[in-house]
């Protein structure tokens, strides 16, 4: 990873920056869209992350923190609830003021964390920040680490009691949300940190700057600073992988659905003789194609039935997801593609865009044929899991219809075994 500030970037620096070959992608602007997908786990009630990233900014600001201790703890904001995937659990969380489960989700994102370096520094943060202060201050952790941790559950707890007062009628319950924090003084939170919350959550704006007009103007703000950390292929694939578990982990169906997807699409990349970097981007694309089913609810994925019209209304919206969230990210315009027409068909009868046959390109046509397969080979609530035989005599009538592309399809059955491997050995 490789941090500059913006401006004129010469040859040699460019090279050294990692960046010949054309791959320029900033991590912050990759971080800020892709919790937007985290935000998708609240189905109606988004904006979570960014609440408690503005908040905790504004906290950190009257606490005297430096500006990258501020814009981290934004960071760490919008991705403090990366270990929720379940929209049960994430209602539990809303509805609950001290869930007795709520540690699972701490311990679940400090792992996903904790082993890439450009995020590591958050997920000990995340581990203790639905700990009550009264055990924290007797945990022998390193102070800093306490007040951050902290200081998100603060500011946590108080967006779930006034959230749904967003947008209506936030400042009549002023008193009751900071007599509320106050009251947890000593017990929930830091009385330092209840301190500076109550300093600058005494004036209006601090509320009325969370209605969602003016959140994503803020949002937009601290995405135009001027400071660009860049990420490497290889760090962008890591922090894919990260993404899909978060997906994935959404349903005890498809653990591992991304991973499988991602593993038989650089496969496919590779013997169609496409660039090891062609195949890494596809690679990521495949990890990142589902992140919009964070969308669905949970009831939805895991129905043991057949889905009825109103469930694929609702499926049916997450590979534009998908692409709203990625095409946000500056570099990643192609992977945007590719991951949000997995669910596209050569004759145009898939969803959502409908593309022509040309502009269903070789990368997205390899992706809709490995998710097939994987989707396939992996148990669904409706059906077990299907052997290889199954899989191919069901992929051959895709080609059939128009749905599927027959040279690639011809390429899965010429290596079957091989697939049926890359797509599944890591559920095995
Ligand atoms: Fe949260
Ligand atoms: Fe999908
Ligand atoms: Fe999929």
């Amino acid at each position: 990873m490789k941090t500059k500030n913006t401006g004129v970037v010469s040859m040699n620096e460019e090279k050294s920056l990692g960046l010949e070959g054309g791959f320029q992608v900033d991590l912050r602007q990759t971080v800020y869209a892709l919790s937007d997908a985290l935000d998708l786990v609240g189905i109606d009630e988004v904006h979570h992350g960014k609440r408690v990233g503005y908040m905790a900014m504004l906290c950190a600001d009257k606490l005297g923190l430096d500006v990258k201790s501020i814009n981290d703890l934004f960071e760490l904001g919008l991705l403090h609830d990366c270990g929720v995937s379940s929209s049960r659990d994430h209602q539990q969380l809303v509805d609950k003021l001290d869930w007795s489960e709520a540690q699972e989700h701490c311990r679940v994102g400090h792992d996903l964390l904790k082993n890439f370096a450009p995020l590591a520094h958050m997920a000990e943060p995340i581990l203790y920040h639905h700990t009550h202060w009264e055990d924290l201050k007797q945990m022998d952790l390193p102070p800093e680490l306490c007040l951050l941790s902290n200081l998100i559950y603060l500011v946590d707890r108080v967006d779930t009691q006034s959230a749904v007062h967003h947008e209506k009628d936030v400042l009549l319950k002023i008193n009751d949300l900071r007599e509320f924090v106050y009251s947890k003084r000593e017990s929930f939170f830091d009385p330092q940190l209840v301190n500076a919350f109550m300093d600058v959550s005494s004036n209006h704006a601090f509320w009325l700057g969370m209605e969602q007009r003016h959140l994503i103007h803020f949002i937009a703000d601290m995405g135009s600073q001027d400071i660009q950390t860049y990420i490497t292929l290889e760090e962008l694939e890591q922090l894919a992988r990260i993404f899909s578990r978060i997906v994935d982990a959404k349903s005890q169906f498809t653990v591992e659905h991304s991973e499988g997807v991602a593993g038989l699409a650089r496969y496919l990349g590779e013997i169609y003789g496409l660039s090891p970097e062609a195949c890494e981007k596809i690679g990521a694309a495949a990890l990142l194609h589902d992140l919009g089913k964070l969308r669905v609810p949970d009831e939805i994925l895991d129905k043991p039935g057949p889905l009825d019209k109103h469930d694929r209304a609702i499926i049916e919206q997450h590979s534009f997801e998908t692409y709203e969230i990625l095409r946000r990210i500056p570099g990643l315009e192609e992977i945007a593609k590719w991951a949000a027409y997995h669910h596209e068909t050569l004759h145009g009868n898939g969803y959502p865009f409908h593309p022509s046959t040309d502009e269903m390109g070789i990368e997205a046509r390899i992706i809709a044929v490995a998710d097939i397969f994987q989707a396939l080979a992996q148990n669904r609530p409706y059906r077990k899991s299907l052997p290889l035989e199954k899989i191919l005599e069901i992929m051959e009538t895709f080609v059939i219809d128009g749905h599927l592309d027959s040279m690639l399809v011809n390429l899965v059955k010429q290596n079957g075994e091989r697939c049926y491997q890359e797509a599944t050995f890591r559920d095995q």
